[in-house]
Parts: structure tokens; sequence; C-alpha cells
């Protein structure tokens, strides 16, 4: 697919059919984020890539803390509907440094290097004529879920969905050029 194109009409997928993607797509997908550049090439991200179970389960927890937290307002129960029709999800993850030094100095980086990865992961997504997201409110139970997966040594940033888009989301308002320069 043509670069501009990829890149003007990336959306975030929020609905999908029930075609299956496929592990290659997958490995494609997670490949390209591993491609992006990062602080120090380190390289700090880690997926855990959910079985149909797993993504149910969790799916299940987003609903149900929704449903205990009402007054939060949060958008926890729209991502929970999001998961239910994706194929395939899976969680990022970070590394944690046992340094304090090296866990104030990184971390900036680090979380700028996994939007890299991230967006590349998108981007590909696209390529293969698929639909993604990225889902921060999985972080509002980021401890119950990896309690839930038995993760111990890394920090989560966030969920990822795929699948097969059910349309063509049209472009998104994005703010001026103009309006966003500073000088
Ligand atoms: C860091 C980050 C976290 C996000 N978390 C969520 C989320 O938890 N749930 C959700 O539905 N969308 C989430 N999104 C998608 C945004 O809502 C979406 O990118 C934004 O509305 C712009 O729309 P577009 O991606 O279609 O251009 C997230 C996007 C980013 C970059």
């Amino acid at each position: 697919m043509d670069f501009d194109k990829i890149i003007t009409t990336r959306r975030s997928a929020r609905l999908f059919t029930n075609k299956d993607v496929s592990n290659a797509e997958i490995e494609k997908i997670l490949q390209s984020g591993c491609y992006a550049p990062s602080a120090r090439n380190r390289q700090p991200w880690k997926f855990y890539i959910l079985d149909d179970n797993q993504k149910e389960h969790i799916m299940n927890m987003l609903f149900e803390w929704d449903k205990l937290n009402p007054k939060e307002r949060t958008s926890v129960k729209g991502t929970a509907e999001q998961i239910k029709t994706a194929n395939k999800m899976i969680m990022i993850y970070t590394n944690i440094y046992k340094s304090k030094a090296k866990n104030g100095d990184y971390k900036k980086a680090d979380y700028l290097s996994l939007g890299c990865a991230i967006e590349n992961m998108s981007l590909q997504a696209v390529n293969l004529g698929l639909g993604s997201c990225i889902l921060c409110d999985t972080l509002y139970i980021a401890n119950e879920i990896d309690e839930y997966l038995g993760i111990k040594n890394f920090e989560q940033i966030c969920g990822f969905i795929i699948g097969n888009p059910i349309y063509n989301y049209p472009p998104k308002v994005k703010k001026k050029l103009e309006d966003l320069l500073l000088n």
C-alpha cells in the first residue's frame, strides 16, 4: 500500500468482523514493531499474545471494573466492547530496571521508544488491510491483568487489538499544523 495512504487512512479500529487474523500477520505486525528506533537501541518492548480465553477473561475483568466504578466516568466499558469483536489481542510490556538511577533516566526514553514500536505495528496492520487500536484503559486494572497472566518483572504499557475492521473509518479531524507551530 502507498505509504502516504497508510499514514492518512490509519484509524483506531473499534469494531471488527469475525474474519481471522493469521499467526503470520501477527508475527509481521510484531516484527514491524521490533524494527522501530529505540533509545540506545535498548528495544525495551515485550509482547504477550493472548489466546481467546485470556482475551475474553481480560474483557470481562474490564466490564466488571466498569460496573464497580461507575462514578469514574472512564472509557473502560467502550474499550471492553472493542475487545469483544477484536480477533487478536496483545499485551505490551517494558523493562523495569533494578537500578534506581536507570529507572529514572531511562524511563522517558523507553516510553518514547515504545511509542515508535507501537506506531510501526499500527501502520503495518493498515498495510496488511487490518485495523488495530492501542488500549491504555487496561492500565486501570494493570495489576490484576499481570497477576492473571503471571507477569511479574515487567511494566504494563497497553493492550493492542487487531482485527478486520467492519468498515473504512473516515479520517478523524486532526489539529492544523499551523496551530501546532510554536514559532
Ligand atoms: C497511548 C494511547 C492510548 C489509547 N488508549 C485507548 C483506549 O484505552 N481505548 C480506546 O478506545 N482507544 C484508545 N486509544 C485510541 C485513541 O482514542 C485514538 O487514537 C484517538 O481518538 C485518535 O483517533 P485515531 O487513532 O482514529 O486517529 C489510545 C491511543 C493512544 C495513542
